[in-house]
């Protein structure tokens, strides 16, 4: 997607020096737009720790390059000594972060193609080419996702006879959550091209403001209309019937249609529900997580309580600042992610189309 007015992905390998890896510094959008160097295999887990990259495709994508960075590293000359070393790096890499099932789907992939390639320089080869498989696919999922989306999209332009389609959307699943095009903004920018008149709702998404900083800058930067509003503003909309579809991502969804995805996810779907207004969540399949039966299973990561109590933004002059916002010593609570049920769910839009959000529909799509 578009960043002013060039396309770009939200990671790569250096065309000079195919020994680092880019990614956006997603901390500094979109005030500044920072091309952060991964060098080492631990630069990628800080990375997906402390957020220069988010969302579950573009974790799963970092997660296929730090293994490929790893085996750089790891001991050249036996065998055995490099898996280990790969294994005790896929470990630590795993606890980056909880809560998205693309890291340890990705992590999983990444060691199958490289147990097998004898030999150091095979297992490299294996792991740069599997990493990119992982980011190709991710945009090409991404892709088809926005195809079947833009058909439910389409139908409600019909039915509105060609006016404008309002569509509220919660943090940011769009391309920079991905390596392209994104989840829940993919059948956006599919039915612009489309020529289908719409409008997107984008929810601030506190603490982190996924939705203020990046969501709204990245459909400006793909001239998408759009509004910035603050998080409890969404069921207000939907009384007054300004909201047609709400479309969000997914962090992890369960193989029984439960899907865990930004906090505040779970009351916009609720709001909703109570305005008969279709609520979809937009995913690839390497979100589903086929062993867990409930979403109550799912790990919520618990982030640091100075999110919710501190702000971050420009002043005036343009510098980034951080503002505290409550009384020192104020004790805060930051769960991360929350879980929708299925029941609340109208269809989940993947790369193989829309199915409706319970186990026997899911498997059915994906051939289980
Ligand atoms: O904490 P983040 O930014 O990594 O959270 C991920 C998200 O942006 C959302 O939950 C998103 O809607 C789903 S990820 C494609």
């Amino acid at each position: 997607m578009k960043v002013n007015k060039k396309n770009r992905r939200t990671i790569w390998i250096d065309p000079q020096d195919p020994h680092i890896v880019r990614v956006f510094d997603q901390r500094l959008l979109p005030w500044k737009i920072v091309e952060e160097p991964l060098c080492r295999p631990e630069d990628a887990i800080r990375a997906i720790r402390e957020m220069y990259v988010r969302g579950a495709g573009l974790i799963g994508a970092t997660a296929g390059y730090g293994m490929y960075l790893a085996t750089l590293a790891a001991p050249v000359n036996d065998d055995a000594g490099f898996m280990n070393y790969m294994q005790g790096y896929a470990e630590e890499l795993n606890a980056a972060r909880p809560t998205a099932r693309n890291l340890k789907w990705a992590i999983d992939r990444m060691l199958a193609a490289i147990r097998p390639a004898v030999g150091a320089k095979e297992k490299q080869q294996a792991a740069r080419q599997a990493a990119g498989e992982i980011a190709d696919e991710d945009a090409d999922f991404c892709r088809r996702i926005g195809l079947h989306g833009r058909e439910l999209i389409r139908a409600i332009s019909e039915k509105k006879k060609g006016e404008r389609v309002n569509i509220l959307t919660h943090c940011n699943a769009g391309w920079l959550a991905f390596v392209d095009y994104g989840s829940a903004t993919a059948p956006i920018y599919a039915a612009r091209d489309a020529g289908i008149d719409l409008h997107v709702y984008v929810d601030e998404t506190r603490p982190w403001n996924q939705g203020a900083r990046l969501t709204a800058w990245e459909l400006q930067q793909e001239e998408i209309p759009c509004t910035l509003i603050c998080d409890n503003t969404g069921g207000h909309l939907m009384q007054r019937g300004m909201v047609d579809m709400v479309i969000v991502g997914s962090d992890r969804t369960t193989h029984t249609g439960d899907v865990a995805n930004k906090i505040g996810t779970y009351l916009k779907a609720l709001a909703a529900r109570d305005n008969n207004i279709p609520f979809y969540v937009a995913l690839p399949s390497s979100t589903i997580d086929w062993e867990m039966d409930s979403g109550s299973q799912i790990p919520i990561e618990k982030r640091s309580p100075e999110e919710v109590t501190s702000v971050m933004g420009v002043d005036s002059a343009s510098r980034i600042q951080t503002l505290r916002i409550a009384a020192e010593g104020t004790e805060a609570l930051n769960y991360s992610f929350d879980v929708t049920p299925a029941r609340l769910v109208s269809a989940l839009i993947t790369e193989r189309g829309v199915t409706a959000a319970d186990q026997e529909s899911i498997h059915a799509l994906f051939g289980r």
